[in-house]
């Protein structure tokens, strides 16, 4: 209890240093009017829900080669394989259920004025967890879109993919009866603009007192880019992850943990912080 204790003082006085600053000590009483969140996430969030990491021990990349499944070229190649293997995914994902870890986040999402979530993950685990779709941007995609390779057509409708995936069909558009393809973002391809601009307007709005990374390796440039330019002015910066990535030297906290354990005792100590007092 003591420990819970000196580490939720560190966390929350840390965290709360430039929410004091800006509003003086009235910020006891409701943290999170006052506190900024960011949230970043991959696929070690989903590990615990049974979806495989891709880096990791058992990770897709140990098995599979992206080049071989996660490129236009690959689809262009073979759309029969690349299709095969996003429906495998998607279905895995459909008998997956959100663990501790992601209703934790859908907690402080909620509790949170300024909050945002950038997830990597292309499943809906957040989103099954009740976070609100304006808190959370999927910057690679979501593997339950399926959007046509030659024009700007897509939907997300989860049953009908259900019975095409019966029959193994290649989906075609209904506008221009081209391959469809799902709406995950691939290698070499650029980021969803739309949900590039939503990232960049709330990290120009200001800096985070409370960054949280996790479950992820870090490896995109523009994650780590995010993760600090958030946390620049004095921010708590907590990862979460039971290995060492390219931003643990950076982080003001680190918990080597899973984050189905980690993530719900944070989100509980400043949630019991706040409402307690
Ligand atoms: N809790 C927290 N972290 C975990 C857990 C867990 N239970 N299990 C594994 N991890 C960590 C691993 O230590 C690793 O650092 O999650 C990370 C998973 O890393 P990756 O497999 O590289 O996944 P991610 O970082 O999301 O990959 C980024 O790369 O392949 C592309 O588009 C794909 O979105 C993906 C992107």
């Amino acid at each position: 209890m003591w420990q819970a204790e000196r580490e939720l003082a560190t966390l929350s006085l840390a965290a709360l240093k430039p929410a004091e600053r800006r509003f003086g000590n009235r910020c006891f009483f409701s943290i999170f009017t006052f506190v900024r969140v960011l949230v970043l996430t991959g696929a070690g969030v989903s590990a615990e829900s049974g979806i495989p990491t891709f880096r990791g021990k058992d990770g897709y990349w140990r098995n599979f080669d992206p080049s071989k499944l996660a490129t236009p070229e690959a689809f262009a190649r073979d759309p029969q394989l690349v299709w095969e293997w996003y429906r495998e995914r998607r279905q895995r994902i459909r008998n997956a259920r959100p663990n501790p870890a992601h209703e934790a986040v859908a907690r402080l999402a909620q509790r949170t004025n300024e909050f945002l979530l950038v997830t990597q993950n292309v499943d809906d685990l957040h989103a099954r967890a009740g976070i609100p779709a304006e808190k959370m941007v999927q910057i690679h995609g979501d593997i339950f879109v399926t959007r046509c390779s030659g024009c700007d057509f897509e939907r997300r409708d989860y049953e009908h993919e259900y019975e095409q995936e019966q029959e193994h069909v290649i989906p075609r558009c209904s506008k221009c009866d081209a391959l469809t393809r799902p709406g995950v973002v691939w290698f070499g391809e650029q980021l969803p603009w739309n949900e590039l601009q939503r990232v960049e307007n709330y990290l120009d709005r200001g800096a985070s007192d409370l960054v949280i990374i996790a479950g992820t390796t870090a490896t995109f440039g523009y994650i780590v880019d995010w993760a600090l330019w958030s946390s620049r002015d004095g921010g708590e910066l907590i990862e979460v992850n039971p290995e060492e990535t390219p931003l643990s030297r950076f982080a003001t906290r680190l918990l080597r943990e899973p984050a189905a354990v980690a993530l719900p005792r944070i989100v509980d100590e400043l949630t019991n912080w706040g409402v307690a007092l």
